[in-house]
């Protein structure tokens, strides 16, 4: 086992990215992430992968600096399709506030783009996926289902408007959301992706002396998901989302549907939060109008022992 003690956060933990400590002031995050389309616009394609990447740079409370692009293509793959791909991409980490300073591109059978991201944060304020508190409060920044209209799409069974919101949500930055949780007492952080936010939260709590309370009506669940869901339109992740953490969560009387999102695999989803109590109303405020959705969607609670997670 390699250690280095300037390595603040290696991948004992599943954090969203590694912190490496370079001086008293200041410390790198890296992370890498790419995947096949989840849409079929590829300048669109590309902005979600980039988005998506970028993202656990702002998890972890820091400021993206340096991208590298990472693409698979087939052999014949259309130039034009490429440059979109790599535009979409390009522009996005541009509205990051970053830049693309290289990268390489290899033969695959199916086609793969994202990126590798450097980031700066300050050695001692950076957030984990754990350090949450009892009392904390649990607050989201996107939208949930995004994983379950992907599928829909594919079955080419998502309206032109429904397909638009999702894009939407799965472009967004999630760098507002980072910029006012610097501002306030956040305990921990972390992005809502493949695990689904019931996956995502319970590494938040998992090994740790907490439990989280859910109040799923307070959750942001996109209608159209919904009904999706009820029709049995599902990602494939969802079972296995649902398989990885179910046992740990309680789901009291909650509908099925409305399990099935908050087990629903994120491309691009929201920071999930939990922030001290006495910061959680001035944090909510400053979100309002910064972020998709500005959610609170439960508190941390001390463990009891038993499941970790509960539904109401
Ligand atoms: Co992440
Ligand atoms: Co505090």
């Amino acid at each position: 086992m390699q250690s280095d003690p300037a390595l603040l956060v290696g991948f004992d933990k599943s954090d969203d990215a590694c912190v490496y400590k370079v001086s008293d002031e200041l410390a790198l995050v890296q992370t890498v992430d790419f995947f096949p389309p989840v849409v079929d616009d590829p300048y669109m394609f590309g902005q979600v992968a980039a988005a998506n990447a970028l993202s656990d740079v702002y998890a972890m409370g820091g400021e993206p600096k340096t991208c590298l692009n990472i693409m698979g293509i087939p052999r014949d793959f259309p130039k034009e399709v490429t440059r979109e791909i790599l535009r979409g991409g390009y522009d996005k980490v541009a509205e990051a506030g970053a830049v693309v300073a290289g990268g390489h591109t290899i033969l695959d059978e199916e086609p793969k783009y994202g990126l590798s991201v450097t980031g700066f944060v300050h050695p001692d304020r950076f957030y984990r996926n754990c350090g949450a508190r009892p009392g904390d409060v649990l607050i989201l920044t996107k939208p949930l289902g995004t994983g379950i209209l992907t599928t829909a799409a594919k079955a080419d069974l998502l309206a032109e408007e429904d397909k638009a919101s999702m894009i939407r949500i799965m472009t967004e930055l999630n760098r507002k959301a980072r910029d006012v949780f610097v501002q306030c007492d956040v305990h921990a952080c972390t992005d809502v992706t493949g695990f689904g936010l019931m996956g995502h939260l319970f590494e938040m709590v998992d090994g740790t002396d907490c439990e989280a309370a859910v109040d799923t009506k307070a959750i942001d669940i996109l209608p159209v998901a919904l009904d999706f869901a009820r029709m049995g339109v599902l990602a494939e992740g969802m079972y296995r989302n649902r398989s990885y953490c179910e046992a740990q969560v309680d789901q009291g009387t909650v509908q099925t549907a409305v399990c099935d999102a908050l087990f629903d695999p994120q491309t691009s989803g929201g920071l999930l939060a939990a922030v001290a109590p006495e910061d959680a109303e001035k944090c909510l405020a400053m979100l309002q109008g910064q972020v998709l959705s500005a959610q609170r969607i439960g508190t941390v609670r001390g463990y009891e022992g038993g499941k970790r997670i509960f539904l109401k």
